[in-house]
């Protein structure tokens, strides 16, 4: 399956991906990550959007790739955005309503899509409904995955990034061919700066205050699947696909 691009998410505005996704076979999925920092949603987002066709919109990926391009492109809310993220604190819900609002043609993605680290406040989840409610659209399931902190910790700890093409790996999890070395485009890897531990500390505590109310709220739409996250990824997907097939087949029967 062909990589989308993804140009029109990390720039926003009026630009168009030059690799759209397919659009896939059956109805496109539209869908939700939930989880504490590091559980392991972008490793899920990958293995969705390769099996479903849909396209991955991770907010924390778009202020990454914001923060790789020239100080000169960057906008006061956006720097103020990658100050916010460095430390492990949030970034404000205005900045971030206005920077997912920019991109709001990537939730008609003919692909679909899959949500990863937006929205993370209630105030998001609220403007994401209005969002989609424009469009005419709706989401078919909110995953939510769960892991002890310890096993979490662990897997932060570890991961290792590419500044080149963003792959993601894991020191012992997932290790590159050559040790600090991208496998896919050769750069060298490294430690995402909020992986620190004083900065997993801050995004633990605003998860637990900010994020975890969201469970109540799309637990109360019926949209919620708790996700057990250990093992590898592939058993978390399988998992997964399994939960997300089941609550849209129960969808269709009562007519939604
Ligand atoms: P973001 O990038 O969204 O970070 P996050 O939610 O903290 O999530 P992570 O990317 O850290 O972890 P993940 O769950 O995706 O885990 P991964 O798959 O990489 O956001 C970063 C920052 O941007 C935020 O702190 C905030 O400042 C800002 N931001 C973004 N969105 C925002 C919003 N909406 N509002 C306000 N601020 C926002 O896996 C982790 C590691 O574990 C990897 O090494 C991986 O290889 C490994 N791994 C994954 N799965 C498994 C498995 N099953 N077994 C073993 N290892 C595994």
């Amino acid at each position: 399956m062909k990589k989308p691009d993804k140009k029109a998410w990390f720039q926003g505005g009026a630009a168009v991906c030059a690799n759209p996704p397919d659009p896939p076979v059956g109805a496109p999925w539209r869908l939700v990550l939930l989880g504490a920092p590091g559980v392991g949603k972008g490793a899920q987002a990958t293995l969705l959007c390769e099996r479903l066709g849909a396209c991955h919109l991770s907010t924390g990926e778009m202020l990454r790739a914001a923060s790789c391009e020239g100080s000169r492109v960057r906008s006061p809310a956006l720097r103020t955005a990658l100050a916010n993220m460095r430390k492990g604190a949030l970034v404000p819900d205005d900045i971030m309503l206005e920077l997912v609002s920019l991109r709001r043609h990537c939730l008609r993605c003919s692909g679909g899509f899959v949500l990863d680290g937006f929205p993370r406040t209630v105030a998001q989840a609220e403007a994401l409904d209005v969002l989609l409610g424009r469009e005419g659209l709706a989401l078919d399931a909110v995953f939510d995955y769960e892991l002890p902190v310890e096993e979490v910790v662990a897997r932060l700890a570890g991961r290792r990034i590419c500044p080149g093409c963003g792959a993601v790996y894991h020191v012992t999890g997932r290790p590159p061919q050559r040790a600090g070395i991208c496998d896919a485009c050769g750069k060298r890897l490294v430690q995402r700066e909020d992986d620190r531990p004083e900065a997993i500390h801050e995004r633990m505590r605003l998860y637990g205050e900010n994020t975890r109310p969201l469970l109540d709220w799309y637990g109360r739409k019926g949209l919620l699947v708790t996700v057990p996250a250990n093992g590898t990824p592939d058993e978390v997907y399988a998992r997964t696909w399994i939960s997300g097939r089941t609550m849209r087949a129960a969808a269709a029967t009562n007519g939604g």
